[in-house]
């Protein structure tokens, strides 16, 4: 208690010195989600990067959403609070075998998850998240798209969309953990509740949803439901804003796995030591952010 309470002054302070600001994923602990400027999903942070007028953005997420924000804000310096957060989805696929499947589907448009690295974004038309997938997909004037690298992602909106999707075979290990079963029992212990899902999720866990939606889309749909019970299949972070939105509904989440370990890396310490140290800094050589930069901007202009 009291060594948080001094670490919160001092990162107020720090904030001041600096001029910056802090960007925090719905995935972050609790202690994090408190005192960042900005909580948000992907899609909303990436935005908020792009905007501010801060010197200095503290991007508390993985490591693509860090390079993400300095993609989008090339003069602003960029730091996160560990380097070792990374996203296993993210680094399911690389530039050669991007490259290969672009060369084996020469018309195709390739649409990236904005979970990866920055050299894949640079091989990509356009990025999109969780929130504007199916939006981003219908926005490409292609009737054949590339699509990396969920394919549970990519398996939902192809089920919206008449475009030929080719999917590349990553997934997000912590979504794509939850099965039926877990579902199922917890459904017989809350037989009220309804099953609010994100589409990392595999497809068979995707249909069992009374919602499917991205992180933001299921917290909004939980805030304005007048159910008053939810099981919640998504990282469990959410529970921050779920419980802050709605103090009276319950939230059960699927299974107590639903946690990434990479988000989970970051903590309220590392966070004032980062601003302190002003490390670990974000870099991307300026060639591979100046093409990634295009997929980046084009997704955000997508209405
Ligand atoms: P969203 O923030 O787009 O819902 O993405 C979920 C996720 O897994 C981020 O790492
Ligand atoms: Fe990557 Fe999944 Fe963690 Fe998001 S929740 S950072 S997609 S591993």
């Amino acid at each position: 208690e009291e060594q948080n309470r001094e670490l919160k002054e001092r990162l107020l302070q720090l904030k001041k010195e600096r001029n910056a600001i802090i960007l925090a994923h719905y995935y972050q602990r609790d202690e994090i989600q408190e005192i960042a400027d900005f909580r948000g999903d992907s899609f909303l942070l990436a935005q908020k990067a792009a905007e501010t007028d801060a010197d200095v953005i503290v991007f508390c997420g993985v490591h693509f959403m860090g390079e993400s924000a300095k993609i989008l804000a090339p003069n602003k310096t960029v730091i996160i609070p560990d380097e070792r957060a990374g996203c296993p989805m993210a680094d399911m696929v690389n530039v050669d075998g991007l490259r290969e499947l672009k060369k084996q589907h020469p018309n195709a448009k390739v649409v990236a998850y904005i979970n990866t690295s920055a050299d894949v974004k640079a091989e990509t038309d356009i990025c999109c998240t969780s929130a504007n997938a199916l939006k981003v997909v219908n926005s490409v004037d292609s009737d054949e798209i590339i699509w990396v690298p969920d394919k549970n992602l990519g398996d939902y909106v192809s089920k919206f969309t008449n475009k030929k999707m080719i999917i590349w075979e990553g997934y997000c290990n912590t979504h794509d953990m939850l099965t039926v079963k877990d579902v199922e029992e917890m459904k017989q212990l809350h037989p009220n509740a309804q099953f609010v899902v994100h589409p990392e999720c595999r497809p068979e866990v995707v249909a069992m949803g009374d919602f499917v939606g991205s992180t933001t889309a299921i917290i909004k749909y939980c805030r304005e439901s007048d159910c008053q019970e939810f099981i919640v299949g998504t990282e469990d972070g959410t529970g921050y804003q779920l419980r802050m939105d709605s103090p009276n509904k319950q939230f059960y989440f699927a299974t107590k796995y639903l946690v990434c370990p990479n988000m989970k890396v970051n903590n309220l310490k590392k966070v004032v030591r980062c601003l302190e140290t002003m490390k670990p800094e974000i870099h991307v050589p300026q060639e591979i952010a100046d093409q990634a930069r295009l997929s980046l901007e084009r997704m955000l202009q997508v209405k």
